[in-house]
């Protein structure tokens, strides 16, 4: 990575130099080729972290650029309460880049763009990359090594903002991670182009949400951080209502491989993508998409210990829902996770029943309800 990201005060036989260093406008052509000769001979676990620091890098230039601006324009001509500002959040939120430190040692407004810029282009030419792979197992290294990384940071993420909840007087970075890892859906090809064109009658009532693909699916931080607090068992099971391309699906299947998860989606050709992706990682045993509509009155839901849902249904199907996911609640512990809309519906639906919120998180947008089976059940 620091090869890669170049600066002044690079070894002078580092041949990033040859490129241009930081200082410079950037050969973006020259650079990715770089990229590829570098990485040419790596182990997919080791371009796998490679692939997530740099997305992490890349997700936190434009909060320290506004800092930086911030922070210079209070103290015009001085940057050391910048500099103050970076060490406290080298070794704080951006630990896992502290390899980088001497690297922003007091860095200028155009170093830090062009490591922004590099560590883009470091991640697409990774994306691109993992598409030649042909082997099932570099292609599971790969993307169970990048999960298990993006963990690591939202956790990390997680615990910055407690930390900032308990000294608002404090500056902090204010990064988000909701967006840091999009790449990682060209890794998984997951495609939602194939969205378009995509016709749907005019009687349809779902929300199934005809190409606008990835605003719409939860991101990869928020399903890591859900995935952290829905305890779901050992060997448990774990249902997506409305799996989308199935985001969801392949952070459960690489990261819980005792478990099982099904995704049920309305969109036939989302399934089949999201099928195909598994097949092709090697996880296709335990993670499963099935094409279904749950609006259907003739398909009930499965007993699972937790299920998951980002505002998908109409407010009828909702209904038709909620009243399984209650049913199956008196039976059984069961964790519900609702993102969006989802939430104030659910809170509604399970009025009167023993169940408790638990946490709410992913900036109140996520919140998690837990059943408490009454004993006589
Ligand atoms: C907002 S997306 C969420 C995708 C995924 N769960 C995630 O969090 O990334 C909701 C999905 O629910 C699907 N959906 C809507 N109505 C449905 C129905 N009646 N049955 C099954 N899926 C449905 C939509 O097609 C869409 O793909």
């Amino acid at each position: 990575m620091i090869r890669l990201l170049g600066h002044g005060n690079v070894d002078s036989r580092d041949n990033v130099d040859s490129i241009g260093n930081a200082r410079d406008k950037i050969d973006a052509a020259a650079f990715v080729n770089l990229v590829e000769v570098q990485i040419k001979d790596f182990r997919p676990a080791e371009m796998a972290r490679l692939f997530i620091s740099a997305a992490f890098l890349a997700s936190v230039g434009r909060p320290l650029l506004d800092q930086q601006w911030l922070q210079t324009n209070e103290h015009p001509g001085d940057q050391s309460d910048f500099w103050d500002f970076l060490s406290k959040t080298m070794q704080r939120e951006l630990a896992p880049l502290s390899f980088l430190t001497d690297f922003f040692r007091s860095p200028t407004k155009s170093e830090l763009k062009a490591y922004e810029t590099k560590a883009s282009l470091i991640v697409s030419s990774i994306a691109t990359r993992t598409r030649t792979m042909t082997t099932q197992k570099d292609f599971h290294e790969f993307c169970l090594q990048a999960l298990g990384e993006m963990q690591t940071l939202a956790r990390l993420e997680s615990d910055v903002l407690t930390l900032r909840k308990n000294a608002p007087q404090e500056i902090f970075l204010a990064n988000s991670l909701y967006r840091a890892f999009d790449e990682m859906d060209r890794v998984l090809s997951l495609d939602y182009t194939l969205d378009e064109g995509m016709s749907t009658s005019p009687n349809q009532t779902e929300r199934i949400f005809a190409g606008t693909g990835l605003g719409v699916q939860s991101s990869y931080a928020s399903i890591l951080v859900a995935l952290d607090q829905v305890r779901l068992p050992q060997g448990g099971t774990f249902i997506d209502l409305g799996s989308g391309y199935g985001r969801v699906g392949f952070v459960i299947g690489f990261l819980r491989p005792d478990a099982q998860f099904i995704g049920y989606e309305y969109v036939p050709h989302r399934v089949q993508a999201a099928e195909d992706t598994a097949k092709r990682a090697g996880i296709s045993d335990h993670v499963h998409f099935i094409a279904q509509d749950l609006s259907d009155r003739s398909f009930r839901i499965p007993e699972a210990d937790v299920y998951y849902m980002y505002d998908p249904f109409s407010q009828e199907t909702y209904r038709y829902v909620f009243e399984q996911l209650r049913e199956i609640g008196r039976r059984k512990p069961i964790t519900v996770a609702t993102k969006g809309r989802a939430n104030d519906w659910f809170k509604n639906a399970i009025e009167g029943d023993l169940w408790s919120l638990d946490v709410t998180q992913d900036e109140g947008t996520m919140s998690l309800f837990r059943s408490q089976p009454s004993t006589e059940a």
